[in-house]
């Protein structure tokens, strides 16, 4: 019987960056995850939309913390089903520079005189930051970090008879498919305990106009985010895209409710990722799909949180119901 070859593809092909490429932009619709936004450059211009007048989210989730966080710590600490009231370990899945944290840990710290925060994150320069920020002006806060894939070695973290807390905040579950974000909560559900807590952030559905400003800024700096996944493909893959051959799109998807990003080519026109051997053709009006951002209702949250082993005790929004806040207990 005859071998059979299979074609040989460059060895950049088989790092996660350059196999995400090669699948991404070889299929139609041609995709992209959003996790390749966030190189150095990406990560700069996600914390400057952080602060813009249009993204609401960041703030709306620090002002329910600001106004709720003794109430979020005394209701996570308090009497469970599972036992008494106990004192805290706080985690934070995707910690990055942890700057809404600190109002929690202030919390914890008021009410404990002393708490162990772990964070978690893939990026150690965040996590470095993080620490900067939070000791100096935390008395009380014992910083652990680990730098990796925060779905894994949770349950190894030492409770030392205290309670988790784990923090999965700042909306970043609606960057996940609903498959992908049921089967995270299982995966964090399964490395926790009876009677220790999750405290979720999730944006909620609103108005469309405020939705979609969020992602489409006056300044464009959602654009040049949006624009550097292109640019990033350039630098680690030799590749020739020209960015302004590209118009960051944003629409809102009822039917999914979520928030869809696309990069629209402007005309048709050919770009080679040399690292690929890659040749690409595009047709004008043709997208690159970049991003979900899916947006949740309370009930939708609670009937998620219920189906993968939580149960809700309590949840907080702010005055406009924009976002919201969600303590689970593990049952
Ligand atoms: C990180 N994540 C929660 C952001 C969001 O709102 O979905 C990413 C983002 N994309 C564009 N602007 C912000």
């Amino acid at each position: 019987m005859n071998a059979v070859t299979l074609p040989q593809l460059p060895a950049a092909a088989y790092t996660p960056l350059g196999a995400e490429v090669f699948r991404g932009l070889t299929t139609r619709p041609r995709t992209l995850s959003p996790w390749l936004f966030y190189d150095q450059e990406g990560s700069q211009l996600f914390e400057q939309i952080t602060e813009l007048d249009e993204y609401y989210l960041t703030r709306t989730e620090r002002d329910i913390f600001r106004a709720n966080a003794g109430d979020i710590i005394a209701a996570a600490s308090g009497p469970t089903p599972h036992g008494l009231e106990r004192e805290l370990t706080v985690i934070e899945l995707g910690a990055g520079t942890a700057t809404k944290t600190g109002l929690l840990l202030h919390a914890a710290v008021r009410r404990q005189q002393a708490v162990t925060y772990h964070a978690i994150d893939v990026s150690e320069s965040a996590l470095q930051e993080a620490q900067r920020n939070l000791t100096a002006a935390i008395p009380g806060v014992t910083f652990q970090s680990r730098v990796g894939d925060y779905t894994e070695g949770l349950g190894e973290i030492p409770a030392d008879g205290t309670r988790r807390l784990v923090l999965y905040i700042g909306s970043s579950l609606g960057n996940f498919e609903p498959g992908d974000a049921r089967q995270l909560l299982c995966d964090v559900r399964k490395q926790l305990a009876p009677g220790d807590m999750l405290l979720l952030g999730v944006d909620l559905v609103k108005d469309i106009p405020t939705l979609v400003a969020a992602y489409d800024d006056a300044s464009g700096v959602t654009a040049a985010f949006n624009r550097n996944v292109l640019a990033r493909i350039n630098r680690e893959l030799s590749a020739d895209f020209d960015l302004m051959k590209f118009r960051h799109k944003v629409r809102w998807n009822g039917e999914h409710s979520r928030i869809e990003m696309h990069l629209e080519s402007l005309m048709a026109h050919d770009v080679s990722i040399d690292a690929l051997d890659l040749s690409l053709t595009f047709r004008r009006g043709e997208t690159i799909h970049t991003e979900n951002s899916y947006k949740y209702t309370i009930q939708g949250t609670q009937h998620l949180l219920a189906q993968t082993g939580f149960t809700v005790v309590e949840n907080w929004t702010d005055a406009h119901r924009w976002f919201g806040v969600f303590l689970a207990r593990v049952h």
